[in-house]
């Protein structure tokens, strides 16, 4: 990094980093690193403006500001008040901060971003002899800070206010479920608008509400810079701003416009004459009225709009009601028709690009997606899904386990290999669940090298009784197949799954693989609560989660066991491996049951899964503490059990009051030691063991523990072919 370079960092909503980090190198920006909701980048003070006034998908734009330990409340103010913050903030510039992140000292945002304030305006009040002031909402020089573990980053907000308010949306009219103006942008740039565009393409959006995908469309046609119309910036209240710089950018960039002469045609229309009134109001604002042309009708005779299409290529795109916020899911299928009828009318080569949560959709269009990107539309969890025609127009005939024949759409044709193997798996595994009543359980395995995942079958009950739940999850893709290839080969394997196993496809719950740094779905991922069956009983859970949730099937056996054993036990439970355990031991008639964990969410299902199957009662505690707490406080109390199953993870952050962090490399012989004292005389303990551990018997001999390895036992016929999974080891006193 040179001294004229600044470190800065475009953000951006989860799943278009790539189109960011595109965006930035068309404008010619080298050093571009894409992260996760965010691309971090070098460049001068050109550049940062640039992204400000160019940039389509980014929500905002910040400048590195510094680096400072921030353990706790006194290591941050130190910093903070000794960074030099006369020389950015810009005199008689509001001040505004907001935090993100949390550690084991700073665990409230607000708390973080007001020591900060304090810092700054400390700071400045020496310098310069006053403070500045303070003003949350229309602030001059907006600072961020990003608390991770022991450090703080503190950036400067160059853009200010997010960038999606671009300032062409009607003040005070609200249409139903607009698009977020960066999200349409992202979704145009994903779906190739712009190469299209450039090739005098023509995009169509027949659902177009108040417009925003077919004005973004329409300012990508016509080059025009989707900042010129914001009236505020960031960088106004930052002292190394550069009048001259910007004019000359904002001239640039309004020459570029007028010079523009787009071939590419925009339609947008709408069922509905009002919305249609306030799109055709905002593309005036967006001063690119004239590109765009309007028309209300059902999307079903979108043929009859299209008439002049020629051959030119093209790109539908659409956002149609989700049956959550707007109309209700009884009234989907109407959609679905329309939308249908409206790609089947498409010329031949055009590409669809749809915006929506529901799967389903693949089958109203007869298409599977060629990409599917999973992201947020504000606080509803969808999928962004491009379907090209060339690749979409095939289907393969299977049949389904009921032995009907059915045609199913695929990506690729190749699929129908994954077709026969999941049949013929789904056949065997259901005949061998059934004389072992199993009724949950792994149907394939990544048996075959292309199709890297696994598809698990799970039987509904209670309120989900007659249900059958599919979890499809893509595994890392090996380096033979593309991320392209693999993604068509999860859709289609969803759609396979869904047809051959006859679970609908809103029963299927999708975890395509996230490549480590991009597209992680995080714990904003929305849950997925099913109430499934094992033996007798009825578990809740999160299918969405990880699996080790509610009812880790590889541990099918070890919770048999448990339950083959538990009667007039004392069995505890620790870090609650699976509720399921506690369930099969409290069912088999264990004397009590403690289980111990520190999550609030483990132990609240586990209290609905007793009450659910008629256990609940006080000989069934729940302990909402640590592990090594826990125990060191029942051998203090000469408490005794004979039964423990106890599955430690390899870390575990602090759960603030609840308990220390966990760590099994440092805390295995400690744990160890602790339960050799709870352990009854005739007890034994079963030890779960995560994956590349490797466990010392000699420690546990140096404990008093006898050690039997069980791994091979414990692994279900299901689980044969998994790879990744865990040790089991039986504990008992060698004495
Ligand atoms: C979620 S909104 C689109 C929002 C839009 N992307 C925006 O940013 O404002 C869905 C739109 O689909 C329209 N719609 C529903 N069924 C339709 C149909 N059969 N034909 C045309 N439009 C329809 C509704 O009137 C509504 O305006």
């Amino acid at each position: 990094m040179n001294a004229s370079e600044l470190e800065l960092v475009a953000r951006c909503a989860n799943g278009f980093e790539a189109a960011l980090a595109g965006e930035l190198r068309a404008m010619g920006i080298r050093r571009v690193r894409p992260l996760r909701g965010s691309v971090a980048f070098l460049g001068t003070q050109r550049d940062a403006y640039r992204a400000c006034l160019w940039s389509r998908v980014a929500t905002r734009v910040q400048l590195v500001l510094a680096r400072i330990p921030a353990a706790d409340a006194d290591q941050l103010y130190q910093g903070v008040v000794s960074f030099p913050w006369e020389k950015h903030v810009r005199d008689g510039a509001t001040v505004a901060v907001q935090a993100h992140g949390t550690n084991a000292h700073l665990r409230n945002t607000q708390f973080t971003a007001l020591k900060v304030k304090d810092g700054l305006c400390d700071r400045l009040r020496d310098v310069r002899g006053s403070r500045p002031d303070v003003d949350a909402k229309r602030s001059g020089f907006s600072v961020s800070v990003a608390l991770h573990e022991q450090r703080a980053t503190l950036c400067l907000n160059l853009s200010g206010e997010s960038l999606h308010r671009r300032g062409y949306r009607q003040d005070g009219v609200q249409t139903e479920a607009p698009l977020k103006e960066t999200l349409a942008a992202g979704i145009l740039l994903v779906a190739g608008w712009d190469q299209l565009a450039r090739q005098g393409g023509i995009l169509v959006d027949p659902m177009c509400g108040s417009g925003t995908l077919a004005i973004e469309g329409a300012l990508i046609a016509a080059d025009v810079a989707p900042g010129l119309l914001r009236a505020r910036w960031g960088f106004e209240g930052w002292v190394r701003h550069d009048r001259q710089l910007w004019q000359e950018l904002l001239d640039e960039a309004r020459q570029r416009k007028e010079a523009a002469a787009p071939r590419a045609r925009i339609l947008a229309g709408d069922l509905d004459p009002q919305v249609i009134e306030v799109a055709r109001y905002n593309a005036e604002r967006a001063g690119i009225g004239r590109h765009v042309q309007f028309f209300v009708d059902d999307a079903a005779h979108l043929s009859r709009h299209l008439r002049y299409a020629g051959d030119a290529p093209g790109l539908l795109v659409a956002n149609p009601p989700y049956g959550v916020r707007l109309l209700s899911q009884s009234e989907l299928p109407k959609v679905y028709a329309s939308l249908g009828a409206a790609v089947r009318s498409l010329p031949e080569g055009w590409e669809v690009a749809l915006i929506t949560p529901d799967p389903g959709v693949d089958t109203a269009l007869g298409r599977m997606p060629a990409q599917t990107i999973p992201c947020f539309n504000g606080p509803i969890e969808t999928w962004v899904r491009v379907y090209s025609t060339d690749e979409g127009a095939q289907s393969i005939e299977v049949v389904t386990l009921g032995g009907v024949r059915r045609e199913v759409p695929v990506a690729d044709p190749s699929s129908v290999q994954f077709a026969k193997r999941l049949r013929k798996m789904a056949k065997e595994r259901a005949r061998w669940a059934r004389g072992e009543h199993v009724s949950c359980y792994r149907v394939y395995d990544a048996d075959l090298p292309d199709y890297a995942l696994s598809v698990d079958l799970y039987r509904g009950a209670q309120r989900d009784a007659e249900r059958r739940f599919a979890v499809v999850e893509e595994r890392p893709r090996p380096k033979s197949v593309d991320a392209q290839r693999a993604g068509r080969h999860f859709a289609d394997a969803v759609a396979l799954v869904s047809a051959i196993l006859e679970v609908p496809v809103a029963d299927i719950v999708q975890k395509p693989w996230v490549s480590d740094a991009l597209y992680a779905r995080g714990d904003d991922a929305a849950s997925r609560m099913a109430c499934v069956e094992e033996d007798g009983y009825h578990i809740m859970g999160d299918l969405m989660g990880p699996v080790g949730r509610c009812l880790p099937l590889s541990q099918r056996e070890v919770r048999r066991l448990v339950g083959s054993q538990a009667g007039g036990l004392r069995f505890a439970n620790l870090f609650a491996s699976a509720n399921a355990a506690t369930v099969a031991a409290a069912g088999a008639g264990a004397r009590t049951t403690v289980t111990v964990d520190v999550s609030q969410e483990r132990l609240a299902w586990l209290e609905l899964a007793l009450r659910e199957n008629g256990l609940f009662s006080k000989a069934h505690r729940l302990a909402r503490v640590d592990v090594l707490t826990w125990l060191t406080r029942e051998a203090n109390a000469h408490h005794a059990y004979d039964l423990m199953l106890c599955a430690p993870p390899l870390r575990l952050a602090a759960h603030g009051e609840h308990g220390r962090d966990w760590d099994l490399q440092r805390d295995l012989p400690t744990l160890l030691g602790l339960l050799a004292k709870v352990l009854a005389p005739e007890g034994s303990v079963i030890l779960l063991l995560p994956n590349g551990f490797s466990f010392e018997r000699k420690m546990a001999l140096a404990c008093g523990f006898f050690t039997d390895d069980y791994s091979d036992q414990m692994v279900p016929h299901d689980f044969r072919r998994a790879a990744g999974l865990g040790s089991c080891w039986h504990l008992s006193r060698s004495e």
